[in-house]
């Protein structure tokens, strides 16, 4: 993994959390960070944005590098991922910064109680989701005013005209940079427009026996995922067991499971606060008490295991293939590695993976072999036993 952004006069090391599950092609910037690096240094040496200390905020910052880059005017880091602030908190160290000059704020936090005067400066990361970007940028209306600089950053193919109208519907016009190494930049004028975050999506569907809810940047929030369809028919007969979902989502798996065995004990880990969050209001919706179940954001099983190992009975997981913007199984094989640490001998992890990925493989070498529950023309239900 290269690990040293040399830019300017700086030079930062920065990684990609964890390192070691990491594939070593990737690394912890890409060049809509450095574009806007570049740009925030030029403003600021031009004394064209000023007073920035504790008025600065960042959004969906990867891994850290535009909230360390600008870590001098102790920003705020916004993001919905366990895995960004953990990769930011490390790399701050890693530079021998202070933890204490980045001030970070999940998704599900009330921004607008934690910042009391209108934000300077502004810089966000296009997130994956329309629906979270037009969540943020509602958001952000209630920090900023017509002085904040607002400047948006993404690859040349994620700057498009529905992201443009996006901004210009909800913070004011918008003006594009010119490409460079397949980045742009955006500059946008808020106008003042006040409104009020739209409600989650709810879904129902005959395929599980309750409403899901699903705040702005949660997996699959249209509709039920192909691959949980075909797992939530082999779920196990668990009750008195103690069961986790990895990789919860909007609780799908593991409420149908609780409902189905009212005395197990679920365990929902997701690295998206949202996840997490939507899961808690799903189950207490299903069954009206969260009793019966933990909630934990961790990235894979990080934060489980650090407290418990061999305790469960049985793990659900439809696995990620995307960190950020990137394709990658690096996620899915730590899932993997995890799951064989929290289970108890005997103990069961039932996955629900596209049929091309080459999981069997995988799972053979640590399980000792595993068994198809069920399969369609695209996806299969694979058991192993620990
Ligand atoms: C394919 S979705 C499955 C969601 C839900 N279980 C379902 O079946 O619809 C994978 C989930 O893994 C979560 N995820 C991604 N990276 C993760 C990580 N490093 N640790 C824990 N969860 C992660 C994503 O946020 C997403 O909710």
């Amino acid at each position: 993994m290269n690990t040293v952004l040399n830019l300017l006069d700086r030079k930062l090391y920065l990684e990609r959390y964890p390192v070691k599950h990491q594939h070593k092609s990737l690394q912890a910037w890409d060049a809509a960070d450095e574009y806007a690096m570049k740009y925030l240094d030029e403003l600021i040496s031009n004394d064209e944005i000023k007073a920035l200390e504790g008025r600065t905020l960042v959004l969906n910052d990867d891994f850290g590098a535009l909230s360390i880059w600008l870590h001098e005017y102790k920003p705020y880091s916004l993001s919905d991922s366990w895995v960004s602030h953990k990769s930011a908190k490390v790399n701050l160290k890693h530079n021998e910064l202070s933890i204490d000059d980045v001030t970070f704020v999940t998704s599900t936090d009330e921004l607008s109680t934690l910042v009391n005067q209108p934000l300077k400066l502004v810089v966000l990361k296009l997130p994956r989701s329309m629906a979270y970007l037009q969540h943020q940028l509602i958001q952000l209306q209630q920090v900023i005013d017509s002085d904040t600089t607002i400047i948006a950053c993404g690859k040349v193919k994620s700057v498009t005209s529905s992201v443009i109208k996006l901004f210009e519907k909800h913070l004011g016009p918008v003006k594009t940079s010119l490409a460079q190494k397949k980045a742009r930049l955006m500059f946008c004028q808020y106008q003042g427009l006040k409104e009020s975050l739209p409600d989650p999506t709810l879904i129902e569907d005959s395929a599980v026996s309750f409403k899901l809810l699903n705040l702005a940047n949660v997996f699959s929030r249209e509709q039920v995922d192909v691959g949980a369809r075909l797992l939530l028919k082999q779920l196990p007969d668990c009750n008195q067991q103690q069961v986790i979902d990895l990789g919860c989502g909007n609780g799908i798996l593991g409420i149908q499971t609780l409902l189905n065995n009212p005395e197990a004990h679920l365990t929902f880990v997701d690295e998206s606060y949202m996840a997490v969050e939507s899961a808690r209001q799903n189950l207490m919706n299903a069954q009206g008490h969260t009793d019966n179940a933990s909630f934990v954001v961790s990235n894979c099983l990080d934060e489980v295991l650090m407290k418990q190992r061999s305790f469960a009975d049985h793990i659900l997981c439809n696995p990620p293939f995307h960190q950020q913007n990137v394709i990658t199984d690096h996620i899915a094989y730590q899932m993997f590695n995890d799951s064989k640490k929290a289970l108890k001998p005997g103990g069961q992890v039932r996955i629900v993976a596209n049929r091309h990925l080459d999981y069997p493989h995988k799972l053979n070498r640590l399980f000792d072999g595993h068994d198809v529950l069920a399969s369609n023309s695209k996806f299969s239900v694979m058991a192993c036993i620990n």
